[in-house]
């Protein structure tokens, strides 16, 4: 199993160009099952759940080919509407399949997600959604097995906030029989960039990017080219990692506007933070003073960036509180950065986190994709030399992140 070494204490200077967002090129990648002819993809990030996706939509018969900076999907040779066990059980995101392929070709069979190691996570509300739409929808062997004719427009509500859930809905409805109205939908900037490219494709959406989204059913869709927005978690990362080592960064092809609130918090914490553009320039002089952080859907503060800034109020100046809404097990890191020096307390799903002057070098182990982030910003920042090990969930969603940091002057290997 793969570890990173990391010699903690230099701070990270340069820049650095930001890939293509993980969490809108999986959807969108899905979008390739709604048409016959062909998706062209660009600033699709190198990692390896965009991999498990291409190679399940491959499975299914979707014909993927690498071009020049594109990667094309073609879904005209569609015969098998799966999705195995083995795929879902390594990337949840592979239900996003099932809308698109009920929605295309009335049938779709998808292994029902288990637990993972941040909660319980169920998808039960995109199974109603679907049922509303008119759906029969069977639980067979551990698999979502749905059927549908045509499905039919109709008004669902959502009473947990979910992006894949209102991404796999939206989907879905972009070729029914009708309108449908998603209540309570997520305002993600990734659900916007699927909204965008399936309008590319011809689909009638409108409101996304608020909690009212309305689909009008088209009889179907064409191929179209587009761009995947940048990924504000890297950006986010970078940030933070440049911030808690006391660094001046700028970011590359990135987007201010879909950062506000961590930019916010950077900005208490001490950094001075320049936008021009599609660059973001942050320079942090000194120690970070302790943020407060409370997650919740978005435009509020995102769940996958409390990790990471928990390991800067780790070595901040003053005590934070750190508050998870989204997920009931999403504190999985603090047993791993107490192994580093850390003050941390937890109670249910609130942490309080003391801010120490220094943390030490550990072997630690990364337990989920975000917190393996916050790790590696805590070894960065640590004295001596921290080792992480499974760092598989790192490479699923950060492309080349040990040479991304190499640039930026961090002392990080990949050790077998
Ligand atoms: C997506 C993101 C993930 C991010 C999360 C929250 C992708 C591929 N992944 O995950 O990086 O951390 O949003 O911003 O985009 N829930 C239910 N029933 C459902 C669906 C969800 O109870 O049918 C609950 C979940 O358990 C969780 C909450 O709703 O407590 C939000 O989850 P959701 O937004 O669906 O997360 P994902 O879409 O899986």
């Amino acid at each position: 199993m793969q570890k990173l070494a990391i010699q903690g204490g230099r701070p990270l200077r340069g820049e650095v160009r930001i890939s293509g967002a993980k969490n809108a090129a999986l959807p969108i990648m899905c979008a390739s099952l709604l048409t016959a002819d062909t998706l062209h993809l660009t600033n699709l990030p190198d990692l390896h759940d965009v991999g498990t996706m291409r190679k399940l939509l491959q499975q299914m018969g979707v014909t993927v080919e690498t071009a020049a900076g594109e990667i094309t999907f073609k879904g005209d040779k569609i015969d098998k509407w799966e999705a195995p066990y083995d795929m879902v059980k390594t990337m949840r995101a592979a239900i996003l399949v099932l809308g698109p392929l009920v929605a295309r070709f009335g049938d779709a069979k998808v292994s029902l997600p288990g637990g993972c190691a941040i909660g319980s996570r169920p998808v039960d509300l995109h199974i109603k959604g679907l049922q509303a739409m008119g759906a029969e929808i069977a639980i067979e062997h551990g698999y979502i097995h749905a059927k549908a004719k045509r499905l039919k427009g109709a008004r669902i509500f959502f009473d947990i906030v979910s992006v894949t859930g209102t991404e796999n809905l939206m989907m879905a409805a972009v070729l029914a029989d009708g309108v449908t109205v998603l209540e309570n939908a997520a305002r993600e900037p990734e659900v916007i960039d699927l909204a965008n490219c399936l309008r590319s494709m011809g689909a009638k959406i409108s409101g996304d990017g608020t909690d009212n989204i309305t689909i009008i059913g088209v009889e179907s869709l064409r191929g179209a080219t587009h761009h995947i927005m940048p990924d504000r978690i890297e950006s986010g990362t970078f940030l933070v990692a440049a911030a808690a080592t006391g660094g001046s960064i700028t970011l590359r092809e990135t987007r201010a506007d879909i950062l506000e609130t961590v930019l916010e918090k950077l900005t208490e914490a001490g950094a001075k933070i320049v936008v021009d553009g599609d660059t973001i320039h942050l320079e942090m002089n000194g120690r970070p003073k302790s943020v407060n952080v409370r997650t919740a859907p978005h435009p509020a503060f995102p769940t996958d960036m409390q990790a990471q800034f928990m390991a800067l109020n780790c070595i901040a100046d003053g005590s934070a509180m750190v508050v998870e809404t989204i997920f009931e097990n999403r504190f999985m890191h603090v047993q791993e950065l107490r192994r580093l020096g850390a003050q941390i307390d937890v109670e249910g799903n609130t942490s309080v986190v003391r801010g120490v002057a220094k943390l030490e070098g550990a072997t630690v182990m990364a337990t989920d994709l975000r917190a393996s982030a916050c790790l590696v910003i805590a070894g960065l920042v640590a004295e001596g030399e921290t080792v992480i090990d499974r760092i598989y969930h790192l490479d699923r969603g950060y492309e080349h992140i040990e040479s991304k940091l190499g640039q930026l002057g961090a002392s990080i290997r990949r050790v077998k």
